[in-house]
């Protein structure tokens, strides 16, 4: 398709109709697409909407076909529509939702979990994902910790480089969809975890821990950015000009389309940066924004501001041919269907293969906080409880695209498919209410107790409801609720034989519950085969393998993380020095925390000199032996602190780790190389450079590890 001939016919309203997105039902009565923002009636004409350029929402190879025909059949030029949707933690066949991918720190396995959706998104009729969501998170309050891989800069850099090649391949083949990296940037940094909230950055800050994952995706060839609803130091993202033209176009080079996120032009009346729609336009064009999602500023006003001088249409051009040319790498000239196909749904949607993967990924993200002995049941146990209002829950996670919670493997039947002789029992305990008080379910609370007392092991299902994280779902308080820490308190008062599931999006305070339950896992919201997946861990048929992404917090010391500044008064020193008067200074589980069922000696670490050089390198060796019984995959982390530099560095940062697979008795010598790059910062003077001086090393399992080895940068 000669793209340039086609640009040249084109008209100023179809160059403006292609910048513009919208939902299906907008086209159409007999569209539907996936809602997530205010919906207004735009008081555009069929003569707009006839000549758009993408849609959003829609899934289904027979409705996405439907929805081509009925635009190709009016657009002048017969551009085809370009589908979008939010497929993020799987398409049918669901896997755990990002941050619970984050907890296996297993890049390979995201890729294939990336790369599975894609091909159901493909037999679905789709082109575009809005995903990887890369947004670094420090505050557990933010319901979108869910979406995220975690608070470390290097950990999500990884999983960001993995999601893109997992979705778009090498070079968008036939079973790829086009990924789009978001939010940026540093959505996940708005005040209070409040969603939507303003972002107050320094750029050090931003550059050093904000945009690493973003960048990474651009490195890796992602096709789409969305700019973020927030403002970024007073600016909205889709207005920010440094951050779009300056950042991401110019310094890192970016050429794809830049879509804004759902309504975030017409926003930018309500941050009070324009005064109507038409400057709206304005602003977002200036920045290079090419796609308007879900507000009409463009088609309303585009025309007037390109008569008025104050756009040009080379503007226009240049954004319009970003999109053309996706469409025409996606093969949309040819084929305006792509791969969409009914026969490919029903073969690949939740076939064998699809489940096992997603299987595979519930077991690899599950973090084992705790097991005082419990853990593993026996498959061969007479009579157990499953009790909680996530037992017979199909726990998929919040964003489930075409998922159903009726097609997932709850914790009742996943139990029930192992322990086959086993007598499974059911009760409620609670709801997932977070403000739920134990009086209002004494007798739910009374009822599951006295099973619990009958049975030979319980398994307590708790935590948040699948829709109590994501999306605008902050929460001020994020403590297991009364009830339900009263539940875990009844039941262990009469079975030690107890292990505490937690479904969660986030991580949750765990302080009510955490020395009363002999054995706790972390499951997050593990996706379509979650019951599986857990019956399989909790019986021992595989071994625990994750680790924490995130810090899990005392209520209230919500924004904590690992990875922060020194200051002049550590912790540990008596009064007048970093502490609370009401909890703990630590937290309750340190970020990179995660057990197994066997146990893992990491040796003192070593290091090949004392002395780098600015060319040269360093090793640092550990020896990781198998000191259990059992098979098990111990993930040794490498953190760095510089010592002394022109600005204050984080006491500690994950610069490499490494996934190490040992039979019992078993031992490895694991070397990380650590080279000038690793040491590098954004200096005083505003250079990204290392500076000269003494560095620690540490090298564990988890982050809060106190001992460390020591070299010089000469
Ligand atoms: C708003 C969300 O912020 C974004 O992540 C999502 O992709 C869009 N809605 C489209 O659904």
């Amino acid at each position: 398709m000669d793209l340039q001939k086609l640009l040249n016919e084109m008209t100023v309203d179809e160059k403006l109709a292609q910048m513009t997105q919208l939902v299906p039902q907008i086209i159409t009565d007999k569209g539907e697409g996936a809602v997530t923002g205010p919906m207004r009636n735009f008081g555009i004409t069929r003569k707009v909407t006839s000549k758009i350029g993408t849609l959003l929402g829609g899934t289904g190879a027979e409705q996405l076909k439907f929805l081509q025909d009925f635009h190709m059949d009016e657009d002048p030029h017969k551009i085809p529509l370009l589908f979008m949707a939010d497929i993020i933690h799987g398409y049918r066949t669901l896997y755990p939702v990002p941050l619970g991918l984050g907890a296996s720190f297993d890049t390979e396995l995201a890729e294939q979990c990336c790369a599975m959706a894609a091909k159901e998104a493909v037999a679905g009729g789709l082109h575009v994902t809005f995903a990887p969501m890369v947004d670094l998170v420090r505050d557990a309050r933010w319901g979108r910790c869910m979406e995220t891989t975690g608070e470390d800069p290097y950990l999500n850099s990884k999983m960001s480089a993995a999601m893109v090649r997992g979705f778009q391949g090498e070079n968008l083949e036939k079973d790829k969809i086009a990924a789009c990296v978001k939010h940026f940037a540093a959505y996940g940094a708005c005040d209070g975890g409040r969603d939507y909230d303003a972002v107050e950055l320094g750029d050090r800050t931003l550059r050093e821990f904000y945009m690493p994952a973003y960048k990474v995706a651009v490195d890796e060839g992602v096709e789409l950015v969305m700019t973020s609803f927030n403002t970024l130091n007073g600016v909205p993202s889709s207005a920010n000009k440094y951050l779009v033209d300056d950042i991401l176009r110019k310094e890192w080079g970016f050429d794809g389309i830049v879509i804004s996120d759902f309504n975030a032009f017409y926003e930018m009346i309500s941050h009070g940066i324009a005064a109507n729609e038409k400057e709206c336009a304005k602003k977002a064009l200036d920045a290079t924004s090419d796609i308007e999602m879900m507000s009409t500023c463009y088609v309303k006003f585009g025309k007037q501001l390109l008569e008025e001088g104050e756009i040009t249409e080379k503007q226009l051009d240049d954004a319009v041919m970003r999109i053309l040319k996706l469409k025409e790498k996606l093969g949309l000239f040819d084929d305006p269907y792509r791969g969409a196909s009914v026969e490919e749904e029903k073969r690949l949607h939740l076939c064998k293969e699809h489940r096992d993967l997603a299987r595979v990924a519930a077991e690899k993200s599950a973090v084992l906080l705790k097991n005082d002995g419990v853990l593993p049941l026996d498959e061969n146990v007479k009579k157990i409880a499953v009790i909680g209002p996530a037992a017979d829950h199909g726990m998929i996670g919040g964003w489930f695209c075409c998922g159903t919670v009726a097609e997932a493997v709850s914790a009742l039947d996943g139990i029930k498919n192992v322990a086959k002789n086993a007598d499974v029992k059911l009760a409620f305990g609670s709801t997932f209410d977070p403000n739920e008080k134990p009086e209002a379910v004494a007798d739910r609370i009374a009822e599951a107790k006295k099973l619990a007392a009958e049975c030979d092991a319980v398994v307590l299902c708790i935590g948040e409801e699948m829709d109590m994280s994501g999306e605008s779902h902050t929460r001020a308080r994020i403590s297991i609720s009364d009830a339900q820490a009263e539940l875990v308190k009844e039941v262990c008062s009469v079975n030690k034989n107890t292990v505490t599931v937690i479904y969660c999006g986030r991580p949750l305070a765990l302080e009510k519950i955490n020395d009363i339950s002999p054995a706790t896992v972390i499951f997050w919201h593990p996706g379509t085969e979650g019951g599986n997946a857990l019956a399989n861990l909790l019986f021992g048929r595989v071994n625990f393998q994750g680790k924490l992404p995130m810090t899990f917090p005392y209520e209230g010391q919500s924004p904590y993380f690992y990875n922060h500044l020194p200051t002049g008064r550590p912790n540990g020193n008596g009064g007048y020095c970093l502490r609370y008067l009401d909890t703990p200074y630590e937290p309750v589980y340190p970020f990179g925390y995660g057990m197994s069922y066997t146990t893992f000696e990491i040796s003192s670490p070593t290091l090949s000199s004392n002395e780098m050089t600015e060319d040269g390198e360093i090793t640092v060796f550990v020896n990781v032996k198998n000191t259990g019984n059992v098979h098990g995959i111990e993930t040794v982390q490498l953190y760095i602190n510089d010592v002394t530099a022109s600005v204050s560095r984080p006491v500690k940062e994950m610069k490499g780790y490494q996934k190490v697979a040992l039979a019992p008795g078993e031992e490895k010598t694991v070397a990380f190389k650590i080279t000038l790059d690793a040491l590098k910062f954004h200096t005083f003077s505003g250079e990204y450079k290392a500076e000269k001086g003494k560095f620690k090393v540490f090298v564990s399992n988890r982050s809060d590890v106190k001992e460390f080895v020591e070299f010089k940068l000469v």
